[in-house]
C-alpha cells in the first residue's frame, strides 16, 4: 500500500486508482442506495459524480436498455471510467452548473454532492429538471464528526503546515439536517425518503485507514503541501488514527462511516 505515484497523483487531481483500493467497500453504498429506486424501466440515467465507473457499471447492469451517462469533474476518473466501460458516454462537467436533457429518468448522485459548494441548492435545481415520476438518488458520507475526519482537522491545526492549510479551507462542513433536505425538496417532489446507514468497515490495518482517506477526505489536505510535508503531515495523522482506533480481535481495524441517503419522486 502507499506507492509514492500515487500519492503524489492523489495531491493534484482525483486519483482513480488511490479510491479503487477500497472498491468493494465504497460500491456497496451506491448499490444499498440503488436497490431503493422505485424505476423499472428508465429511458436515461445519468450517473452524478461518476468517478472510476463503479456506480455507472451498477446502473448499467440493473437498467440494460437504458441509456447511461457519467459525469464528472476529474480527468483521471473520467480516464478510468471509459477504459471500464468502452462505448459508454462520460462528459466531464461541473456538477454546480450541469444540466440534465429532458429525457432524464434518474439522477444517480453516489458520494459526491458533499464536494460541490452549495449542494442543497443544486439538488433543488435538479430535482426540478425531472418529468413527473423522475427519480433523484443521493448518497453522502454525514462523517464529519468521526475520528478520523475530525483528526485530520485537529493535525492541520497543529503542524508547520497550519498557515498554509487554513488558508486551504480543506475541512469539509457538516451536512445539512435531514429535516433541512426534506423542508427544501419536500415541496418538489411526490414522494421523500431519507435515512442514514452506519457501514462497519473492517480495514486490515491503521495504515489502511489512512490510505482509504488519501483516496477521499484527504485530498484537500495534502494537495496544498510540497512532498516533504506531505508525508510529515501523513505520518502524524496516521499516529493520531492508531490511536483513535483500537485493533480489534482480529489485528484488524473497525473504520465506523455514517452516510445520508435521500431518494425523491418527481
Ligand atoms: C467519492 S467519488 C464517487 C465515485 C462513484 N460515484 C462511487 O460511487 O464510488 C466522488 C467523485 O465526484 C467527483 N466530483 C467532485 N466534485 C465534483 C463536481 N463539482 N462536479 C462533478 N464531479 C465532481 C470527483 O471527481 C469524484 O470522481
Amino acid at each position: 500500500m502507499g506507492d509514492p505515484s500515487d500519492f503524489c497523483r492523489a495531491a493534484s487531481d482525483w486519483s482513480a486508482k488511490q479510491y479503487l483500493k477500497f472498491e468493494d467497500e465504497r460500491t456497496r453504498p451506491p448499490r444499498d442506495l440503488l436497490a431503493h429506486v422505485p424505476l423499472a424501466n428508465p429511458k436515461c440515467v445519468v450517473d452524478l459524480g461518476c468517478g472510476p465507473g463503479n456506480s455507472t457499471e451498477l446502473l448499467i447492469e440493473r437498467f440494460p436498455n437504458a441509456e447511461v451517462v457519467g459525469v464528472d469533474s476529474s480527468p483521471d476518473m473520467l480516464r478510468e471510467a471509459c477504459e471500464r466501460l468502452p462505448g459508454r458516454t462520460f462528459v466531464e462537467s461541473d456538477l454546480s452548473v450541469w444540466m440534465p436533457g429532458g429525457d432524464t429518468n434518474l439522477l444517480f448522485g453516489n458520494a459526491v454532492f458533499q464536494w460541490v459548494p452549495d449542494h442543497p441548492d443544486v439538488l433543488a435545481r435538479l430535482l426540478q429538471t425531472l418529468p413527473s415520476a423522475g427519480v433523484l438518488a443521493v448518497q453522502m458520507p454525514d462523517n464529519t464528526k468521526e475520528p478520523a475526519l475530525m483528526l485530520m482537522e485537529k493535525v492541520a491545526a497543529s503542524g508547520p503546515w497550519s498557515a498554509t492549510l487554513a488558508q486551504a479551507n480543506a475541512a469539509r462542513n457538516d451536512l445539512p439536517r435531514p429535516e433541512d433536505y426534506y423542508d427544501l425538496l419536500r415541496p418538489l417532489c411526490s414522494r421523500i425518503d431519507i435515512w442514514h446507514t452506519h457501514y462497519n468497515h473492517i480495514i486490515e490495518n491503521h495504515v489502511g485507514v489512512v490510505e482509504w482517506f488519501k483516496g477521499s477526505g484527504l485530498r484537500p489536505f495534502l494537495a496544498p503541501l510540497a512532498p516533504e510535508m506531505r508525508e510529515a503531515f501523513v505520518s502524524k495523522y496516521t499516529d493520531e488514527i492508531r490511536l483513535a482506533y483500537p485493533v480489534r480481535s482480529d489485528g484488524r481495524v473497525m473504520l465506523k462511516f455514517p452516510r445520508l441517503f435521500i431518494l425523491a419522486v418527481r
